[in-house]
C-alpha cells in the first residue's frame, strides 16, 4: 500500500486528479469506479477544470458508481444520480449511456443487484476505483459486519452513517434507511484503488485503517488484501499517523 501525504483538501484533490487524468490519457477506454460524498468533490472539480483547459476526453470512458440510496428517484437532488450529474458528468464529454449507477428506484431490487454485478463484468471490471471512507470504516455503503465476500447488495444504513449524511437533507428522518452498494468483493476486484481521506473527522478511521487489524467490523480493512491501493490523505486526517 502506498501513502501520499498532502497538506490539505485542495492538495489531496490535486494529487488524486492528476493520477486519474494520467490513467485516462494512457487508456482512453478506462472504466472508472466513482464515489459520492464531500471527499471526491474536489477531485471532480479538478477533472472538470482539466477537461476545459487541457481537453482530456471522456468519450470512451465508462463509469460505475459505488452506491445509491433506495427509494430516491434519479431526479431527486439527494440521489447519487443527481450528485454525479451535477458535480461531474454534465461538465464532461462522457456519454450518458456510459455512466452507471445502481438504480435505487428499481421495482425488483434483488434483480437490480444482479444486473449491476453482471454489468461490471461485461465492462471488463473496474480499472481505477475512487473510494472515500466513512467514520465507522465503511466503504461504499458496506457497513461494519459486511462479509468481505459480499457482492452488490442491499444494505440497512447504520445510524451514524445516516446522521453523517443528514447534512445533505432537511432532517435525519429524510435520510433513506437503505441503499444498494457494490459489495466488498466487488470493490476488491478493481485493478487499482485510490482511497481519499480528508479532515480531522476521519483521523480515527484512518488510524484504524493504517494500524488496526483486518476485520469485517472495519470494512475498509479489506483493502489490505488488495495489492494496488494508494491512500491519499491530508494533514488533518493524518493527525495520529
Ligand atoms: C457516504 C458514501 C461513501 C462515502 C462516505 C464518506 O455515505 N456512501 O461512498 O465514501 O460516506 O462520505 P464523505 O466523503 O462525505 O465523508
Amino acid at each position: 500500500m502506498k501513502l501520499i501525504r498532502t497538506e490539505n483538501y485542495a492538495e489531496m484533490s490535486l494529487e488524486a486528479g492528476k493520477i486519474i487524468v494520467d490513467k485516462i490519457r494512457s487508456n482512453p477506454r478506462l472504466t472508472l469506479g466513482l464515489a459520492t460524498g464531500s471527499t471526491p468533490k474536489g477531485v471532480y472539480d479538478y477533472l472538470i477544470q482539466d477537461h476545459g483547459t487541457n481537453g482530456t476526453r471522456y468519450q470512451q470512458v465508462k463509469s460505475v458508481n459505488l452506491d445509491e440510496y433506495i427509494g430516491l428517484k434519479a431526479q431527486d437532488p439527494n440521489s447519487y444520480h443527481y450528485f454525479m450529474r451535477q458535480n461531474l458528468f454534465k461538465h464532461l464529454d462522457i456519454s450518458e449511456h456510459h455512466t452507471h449507477i445502481p438504480n435505487g428506484a428499481a421495482s425488483d431490487l434483488k434483480q437490480e443487484c444482479l444486473r449491476y454485478e453482471q454489468l461490471i463484468k461485461e465492462l471488463g471490471g473496474v480499472d481505477l476505483q475512487i473510494l472515500g471512507i466513512g467514520q465507522n470504516g465503511h466503504i461504499g455503503f458496506n457497513e461494519p459486519g459486511t462479509p468481505f465476500s459480499s457482492r452488490t447488495h442491499i444494505v440497512t444504513l447504520a445510524k451514524n452513517t445516516r446522521e453523517a449524511n443528514s447534512r445533505f437533507f432537511n432532517s435525519f428522518e429524510e435520510v433513506p434507511a437503505h441503499a444498494i452498494t457494490m459489495g466488498i468483493a466487488t470493490i476488491l476486484e478493481s485493478k487499482e484503488i485510490l482511497l481519499l481521506v480528508s479532515g480531522e473527522k476521519k483521523a480515527e478511521a484512518l488510524l484504524k485503517f493504517m494500524n488496526g487489524e483486518i476485520s469485517e467490523e472495519f470494512p475498509a480493512s479489506a483493502l489490505k488484501h488488495h495489492e494496488n491501493v494508494t491512500v491519499i490523505a491530508d494533514r488533518d486526517a493524518l493527525k495520529y499517523i
